[in-house]
């Protein structure tokens, strides 16, 4: 086993520390920069059923789910195609409405999850065409499916999924992209500026691994807080949702993810000097509304800790720590955001001494309902 572990303490060190490398070998054979081409066969086979879809559904649970949640921004502003993003569990016991104009996603980890599962057979047996997102080669969920793209993030050991996540965002990206080419919701130029951006990700996110030491210091500060609020806006609510799910999973602290605007219908609330606030403000999108949003927690004495673009001075003076990630296109930076995110929950959870591989009664992949 410690030979599996590469020298590292635990398996999510790992495999926090392999995503630039398991993005690469997400990318490979797809993402042709230098021709200007994103190739993917199961697409292009099947291109007519997404091009005329009425809309896209995403099934999955858990940090598959919040990965669907970052592709309905993608797709909706990439290639301008309506997208539903469900809880596997919930859309199998609604009766739900589904036709065979559909496009069923279902994205898993595993492969094995048994909702997901349950899921795409209901949207099969009504007729949707399903696409599946899975890491693991030949799962159940793999081979149900009608079609699909694999992540080729390796396996991933650790209970708190990291890699599968970023690299099930981006192959979604990769999609994304695609379809926008095809129906031209992209021009040229934006497409192929897109595909450099994308290509200098796993460099920027081996960077952004670099400041380990600076997020463990912040870890130290705030391990003991009972409750988080996790905020973020745009492409990076889902990373907001996802922060807080790897927070609670493996420290047991109480966290929550919310919509930066939706703070003031309820979490506002709990906001006084005990309680930390990390908040995603990237230089993109809703920035000013997510300033406007920080110095409402300012003005109650919450702890900011904020996500900020490289150089970035407006957060900085208002905050009480910054992290900085490189500069990208909006629609890249969950890619981004999601990394520091990832090292404070590990930090905090080894400085309470938790078993951070496998934290208690959780599983890997869930089985049975
Ligand atoms: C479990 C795991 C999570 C995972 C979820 C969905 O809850 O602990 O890490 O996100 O299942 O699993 P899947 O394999 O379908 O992605």
């Amino acid at each position: 086993e410690q030979i599996e572990k590469g020298g590292y303490e635990n398996f999510m060190l790992k495999e926090i520390h392999e995503q630039p490398k398991a993005i690469t070998d997400t990318f490979r054979g797809r993402l042709l920069a230098e021709e200007n081409m994103i190739k993917m066969s199961s697409i292009e086979d099947n291109l007519d059923r997404f091009l005329n879809a009425n809309r896209i559904i995403i099934v999955a649970c858990g940090t598959s789910w919040h990965a669907g949640l970052v592709a309905e921004y993608l797709f909706e502003d990439l290639a301008r195609i309506p997208v539903e993003v469900e809880y596997a569990s919930e859309f199998r016991y609604r009766n739900p409405i589904i036709t065979d104009k559909d496009v069923v996603i279902a994205i898993s980890q595993s492969g094995e999850t048994a909702d997901t599962l349950a899921a795409i057979k209901l949207a099969k047996s009504k007729g949707a065409f399903v696409y599946g997102v899975c890491n693991v080669v030949g799962s159940s969920i793999a081979r149900e499916t009608d079609s699909g793209a694999y992540t080729h993030a390796g396996p991933e050991i650790g209970v708190a999924s990291t890699k599968a996540f970023t690299t099930q965002i981006t192959v979604l990206t990769l999609i994304a992209l695609k379809l926008g080419k095809a129906n031209k919701s992209l021009s040229d130029e934006v497409f192929k500026n897109y595909l450099d951006k994308m290509q200098m990700i796993p460099k920027q996110v081996e960077q952004l691994l670099k400041i380990d030491e600076h997020v463990k210091s912040i870890a130290a500060v705030y391990k003991d807080s009972k409750n988080c609020l996790y905020l973020g806006r745009g492409f990076n609510f889902p990373v907001a949702l996802e922060g807080a799910l790897k927070l609670k999973e493996i420290s047991y602290i109480h966290a929550e993810g919310y919509p930066a605007a939706e703070m003031k219908h309820g979490p506002i609330a709990l906001i006084d000097e005990n309680m930390p606030i990390f908040v995603i403000a990237t230089n993109k999108g809703h920035y000013e509304k997510v300033v406007s949003n920080i110095q409402e927690i300012k003005a109650r004495a919450g702890k900011i800790i904020a996500v900020v673009t490289e150089g970035d001075t407006q957060v900085r003076d208002i905050a009480d720590h910054v992290i900085e990630i490189p500069d990208t296109e909006e629609a890249l930076t969950p890619l981004l955001t999601t990394i520091p995110f990832q090292l404070l929950s590990y930090h905090i959870a080894v400085m309470l001494g938790r078993n951070v591989d496998q934290p208690r009664n959780l599983a890997k992949s869930v089985t049975v309902e």
